[in-house]
């Protein structure tokens, strides 16, 4: 028999588990294997490390809810997100809108709306235009995408955060025109702290960070034939813009408020302009590009 000790733990285990019969499945198991056994190695895990480790788990999942996910949250602020973001954004083989954070906040079923319609329903902000096309590769538009966005408030809250989490305020779905435009009204939002209430703001403050996201606007965009891009525009100017509690800032992401814009289709408001770019799907790939999900949609049992 093996004795089982430091050095020959890891290969006991894998040699157990390498029966998987998904393929898949055995290379993600194994090589997760290894690195959890590496960490242990590397910082001479003690037991009450690991005890504190595993209430804090506890702590994470006992936090969601239909309308809150912690485990995106600890995701998201590990920076493993942002990374599964870019790995994902390296597979296309065409040039694409860069990703962003889905985060805590999306919800599927937000209303269908017009073009030029207004996703404000309670806020009480002054408007903004926000408008461009979704493109293809080669810049030409295209019609018929579903473009969704969703928006914290002037005050840097979503409607998910409200007292009534049912009631739904600054999200929509438009789909783009024959030119491949979109264009709505919305307001400018406010940067905020991450949910600092749970065991993810413990860690947060434990590791003296602020937890504060730059202002952002989300979007969610799809069409047939094409890689969904699940993305959001940060607003410029902002302070919190190069320190991004949860890494999901990129350069190319940053847009401007102007005051006047005789381009804009509303053009009595400030707006915010940017056009998106779709990579056609490639052969043998996964269309979607979502790091998280409706929170409901998890805490609910598929089947
Ligand atoms: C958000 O942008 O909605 C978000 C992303 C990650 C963590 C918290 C919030
Ligand atoms: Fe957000």
């Amino acid at each position: 028999m093996r004795a089982i000790d430091e050095n020959t733990i890891t290969d006991a285990v894998l040699e157990q588990t390498s029966s998987t019969p998904d393929a898949r499945l055995k290379q993600v198991m194994a090589s997760l294997v290894r690195h959890l056994h590496a960490f242990a190695r590397d910082v001479n895990l003690a037991p009450d490390e690991w005890l504190a480790g595993i209430r804090f788990l506890t702590e994470v999942g006992q936090k969601c809810t239909p309308f809150r996910q912690e485990f995106v949250l600890l995701s998201d602020t590990l920076g493993f997100s942002s990374l599964v973001n870019a790995l994902h954004d390296r597979r296309a083989t065409e040039s694409c809108t860069k990703s962003s954070l889905l985060g805590p906040f999306y919800r599927q079923d937000a209303p269908v709306m017009k073009l030029g319609e207004s996703i404000v329903v309670k806020t009480r902000a002054p408007h903004i235009c926000v408008y461009g096309k979704v493109v293809d590769s080669t810049g030409k538009g295209i019609p018929d995408a579903l473009v969704q966005v969703w928006e914290p408030d002037e005050t840097g809250q979503y409607d998910l955060q409200r007292h009534d989490p049912c009631e739904m305020d600054l999200r929509g779905r438009f789909c783009t025109d024959p030119d491949g435009r979109y264009y709505f009204r919305a307001v400018c939002p406010l940067g905020y702290m991450i949910p600092m209430d749970g065991p993810v703001g413990d860690m947060i403050r434990a590791q003296g960070r602020h937890g504060y996201r730059p202002a952002h606007i989300h979007f969610l965009i799809g069409a047939p034939g094409y890689r969904e891009v699940v993305t959001a525009l940060y607003i410029s100017g902002d302070d919190h813009i190069e320190s991004d509690t949860v890494f999901g800032v990129n350069e190319s992401l940053i847009a401007t408020v102007k005051s006047s814009d005789p381009a804009s289709p509303l053009p009595n408001l400030p707006s915010l302009r940017y056009d998106f770019q779709l990579a056609a799907v490639s052969q043998r790939e996964v269309i979607s590009g979502r790091v998280g999900v409706d929170p409901s949609q998890i805490t609910t049992k598929a089947g």
